[in-house]
């Protein structure tokens, strides 16, 4: 087992709200030491989705929130767009803690999380999993997809794919909403968001099958 893990820091039972809280004090690996707090997943105890980005970015490490910045609001538009009520949805990320380097003045810029602290992290993740029990799972990006579909895993190649994984029964993955954000120009941009909708139109389509089923189930309806 590598020294550096959250494994000590993860309660073994308590939920998802023993989780949030043990995890504020995690050391498991030196990404706490510069970063203001610990971000945890946010959603509700049975989500419809959940979706599981990098880490969190600028914003969301003053807000102790996942996706409240630029790249939360990337991940609104193509939820929106889709039909996917992101109140129903769980969000979290590969990494808790913000990665960064500084660049001019207080500016502070985002840093990709190594297979160190990747690994690290990985077992508030499993808990995150093993509570929820999510029907639907989706990575965003290839720092999620790989930490949960392992490191060989290609987003480019599998994008917007039904994925046979142990993990849930319905896996998918897309790219990240940042990856949108970082298109060169405004036409490349609309071309990316339009990819990562289409992505995300296979989930809508099975919540929407999964509720039809629901009402046509209940007794009465
Ligand atoms: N990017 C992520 O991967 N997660 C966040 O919470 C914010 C930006
Ligand atoms: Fe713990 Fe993860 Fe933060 Fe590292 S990044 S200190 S493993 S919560």
């Amino acid at each position: 087992m590598p020294k550096t893990t959250a494994a000590p820091w993860v309660p073994d039972d308590g939920g998802l709200p023993a989780l949030q809280r043990a995890s504020k004090d995690c050391r498991g690996c030196d990404l706490w030491r510069h970063a203001t707090q610990t971000v945890f997943g946010e959603g509700p105890a049975h989500p419809d989705v959940m979706l599981v980005g990098e880490q969190p970015g600028d914003k969301e490490d003053l807000a102790g929130h996942p996706f409240v910045g630029p790249a939360g609001r990337v991940l609104d538009e193509g939820l929106a767009a889709v039909g996917i009520d992101r109140r129903r949805t769980y969000v979290t990320n590969a990494v808790k803690h913000f990665k960064f380097e500084r660049g001019t003045g207080k500016r502070r810029i985002h840093s990709k999380p190594n297979q160190l602290e990747v690994q690290a992290c990985r077992p508030w993740l499993e808990a995150e999993l093993s509570v929820l029990r999510p029907r639907v799972l989706v990575c965003l990006g290839s720092t999620a997809a790989q930490a949960l579909l392992g490191r060989t895993f290609r987003v480019t190649l599998h994008r917007g794919e039904w994925i046979r994984s142990p993990l849930a029964p319905h896996v998918l993955a897309t790219v990240h909403p940042s990856s949108i954000l970082r298109a060169p120009d405004e036409a490349a941009r609309a071309e990316a968001m339009e990819a990562f909708i289409r992505d995300l139109v296979p989930v809508a389509r099975l919540l929407a099958s999964a509720s039809g089923e629901k009402r046509s189930a209940a007794p009465g309806s």
